[in-house]
């Protein structure tokens, strides 16, 4: 299946609303971290329902662009905001649809590891961004993550897993400058008491609370020099 077979798929069962619940539990931490000045274009890689734009354009940023590669999740992204200064692009990673230093700060959650060629992403990131850029890129599934492998199982896109350390190795290959790189902890998502393991999705609390509490989301920052 195609990028765009499957998450068209997704948003056609309204999946992409209960990403955007989920996800929000660390994206929103991430986000405020993102050094946005009023008048910022900033662009979403992978936007899906675009929350992170509606949120970004709270903090005064300017254009503000959701690139997807799944037309009905742009669909979707479109009929969740009226502001005109949120655009929804259909195109893919492997190459944006943006002049060079054209954009201000990239933001990118659950989603960079699905490019077919992540170090091509990245440079066309780096190409993208305006000198002093950033991209903010988290993603859930990556090596120190245990729990996260299995998800490769579930879907037929190629995933690319790769550790805290191949994260940084890639943004300096790609000319990016790593200026931060954190674990945001999920502490919202409710885990049960010990009595209540195994679940219908975990064995062991244990396994639950390193998912969730230990490992969350990997951030990793990229500043263009
Ligand atoms: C798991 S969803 C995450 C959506 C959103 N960022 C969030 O946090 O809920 C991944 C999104 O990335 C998009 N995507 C995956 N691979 C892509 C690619 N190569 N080019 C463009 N979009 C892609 C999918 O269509 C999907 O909407």
């Amino acid at each position: 299946m195609s990028v765009r077979e499957e998450f068209d798929e997704w948003a056609t069962a309204g999946k992409d609303r209960g990403m955007e619940e989920r996800h929000w539990h660390t994206a929103k931490h991430a986000l405020a971290r993102m050094p946005v000045e009023t008048g910022d274009t900033v662009l979403d890689l992978g936007t899906g329902s675009g929350y992170a734009l509606r949120a970004l354009r709270e903090r005064d940023v300017g254009r503000a662009y959701g690139l997807d590669g799944a037309p009905e999740m742009a669909r979707n992204a479109r009929e969740y905001t009226d502001d005109d200064q949120v655009g929804f692009v259909v195109g893919d990673f492997d190459s944006l649809p943006f002049a060079d230093d054209s954009i201000d700060h990239v933001w990118s959650m659950e989603a960079f590891y699905y490019a077919s060629d992540p170090h091509s992403t990245l440079r066309e990131i780096r190409r993208v961004l305006k000198p002093g850029g950033t991209f903010y890129c988290a993603v859930n599934y990556y090596e120190e993550n245990r729990a996260s492998h299995a998800w490769q199982e579930n879907i037929s896109i190629d995933m690319t897993r790769w550790s805290r350390e191949q994260y940084r190795e890639a943004f300096r290959d790609a000319g990016l400058y790593v200026a931060e790189q954190d674990n945001v902890p999920d502490r919202e998502i409710d885990v049960p008491d010990e009595s209540e393991f195994p679940t219908e999705d975990w064995d062991t609390r244990e396994a639950m609370v390193d998912r969730y509490r230990t490992w969350g989301t990997l951030l990793t920052v990229g500043v263009a020099p």
